[in-house]
């Protein structure tokens, strides 16, 4: 058997075990169980994806994991226990509800863990740390459980936190993947674009999720896939909303709010720049940048044609700044 092997071994052995913990444990109910519930998460769902619940004891998966027969470096090693200054070994996620985050094989490679207190110095979520087989930059959580969906819908709601894929789910729609704990990556970008080259963005209504959503997703453009983007009202994210209105009126509300990246962005910076006419310059630049990105010449034309309707500006103009930036890529 392998490192790693024990690794993966380890890991799974926790995920039982904060499940368990999350079904029987007196703790896990009253206090796990009953906050899910609380945030209305149906039990199959709460199973298919081994949610659990982190007893608020210093050391109870690292004594479980001993009775089992685990050995305490791979429990080190995996980042579920921490050694102190004084070489006392204690757990990392303790107090908590579990997320297990599997690859897109199903192995268990790492957890995030979210606290159950309002207090605001508490972190609200705490994360493995990377590991042998844990490298966030290239996993994508709620993968394993969508990439047939995402294969056989040919498209990817991508959202922001774990909850939103649970939500989601809920909701009926399966081909959905968060890119929990980093910002988005290119490696996380090119596992999408095994499965599809579609992607629809599901960020939060906050003004980080917008900020991340007109900075971030030219990446995505730059792979090449087509991307659109749902925004949710009043700061709500995929899983409040969700909530707020229902699973039904949740997939009707993305059907008519989805959008076309580029326009979409298109239509916020207009809205920001107003009549300025420096401001509307600097836009087209704007613009014109998200669209050199696209490697296929014919979708970049079609959306060129798009954005000179839409900013009141002759195509030719945005074409030639358009060849302007992809020779000063070259
Ligand atoms: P809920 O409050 O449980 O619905 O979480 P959320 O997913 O809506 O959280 P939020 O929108 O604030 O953040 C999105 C994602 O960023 C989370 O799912 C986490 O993966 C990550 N995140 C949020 N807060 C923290 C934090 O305090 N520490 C770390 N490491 N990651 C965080
Ligand atoms: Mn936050
Ligand atoms: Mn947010
Ligand atoms: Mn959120
Ligand atoms: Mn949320």
């Amino acid at each position: 058997q392998n490192a790693r092997e024990s690794l993966y071994i380890v890991s799974e052995f926790a995920a039982s075990y904060f499940a368990n913990e999350l079904w029987t444990g007196n703790d896990g109910r009253a206090i796990g169980l009953s906050y899910f519930k609380e945030r209305g998460f149906r039990e199959d769902i709460l199973k298919k994806f081994q949610l659990g619940y982190s007893p608020d004891i210093w050391d109870a998966l690292i004594q479980s994991a001993a009775g089992a027969g685990h050995k305490e470096e791979y429990l080190e090693k995996t980042g579920l226990a921490i050694r102190n200054d004084k070489g006392k070994l204690y757990d990392r996620f303790r107090g908590r509800v579990m997320f297990p985050i599997h690859n897109f094989t199903g192995r268990v490679i790492g957890f995030g863990g979210r606290t159950l207190k309002t207090d605001k110095n508490v972190p609200k979520y705490v994360n493995s740390p990377e590991s042998d087989i844990y490298h966030k930059s290239n996993v994508l959580y709620g993968l394993y459980h969508a990439k047939k969906a995402i294969r056989d819908l040919d498209n990817c709601y991508l959202v922001e936190g774990y909850a939103d894929v649970l939500a989601v789910h809920q909701a009926g729609i399966e081909n959905v993947v968060a890119s929990s704990g980093t910002s988005l990556t290119t490696e996380q970008i090119r596992l999408i674009g095994r499965f599809t080259q579609n992607v629809t963005i599901l960020y939060d209504g906050d003004a980080a999720g917008i900020k991340a959503s007109l900075r971030g997703l030219d990446m995505i453009l730059e792979e090449g896939l087509n991307v659109k983007v749902v925004l949710f009202p009043d700061g709500h994210d995929p899983d409040s909303y969700m909530h707020h209105v229902g699973s039904g009126e949740f997939k009707k509300y993305i059907e008519e709010n989805r959008r076309d990246f580029i326009l979409y962005k298109a239509n916020i910076l207009l809205k920001e720049a107003g009549t300025d006419p420096i401001k509307r310059a600097g836009i087209i630049r704007d613009i014109i940048e998200s669209i050199a990105k696209i490697p296929d010449d014919i979708k970049a034309a079609v959306f060129v044609r798009e954005c000179s309707n839409l900013l009141q500006v002759e195509e030719r103009i945005l074409l030639s700044e358009l060849n302007k930036m992809r020779v000063a890529k070259l």
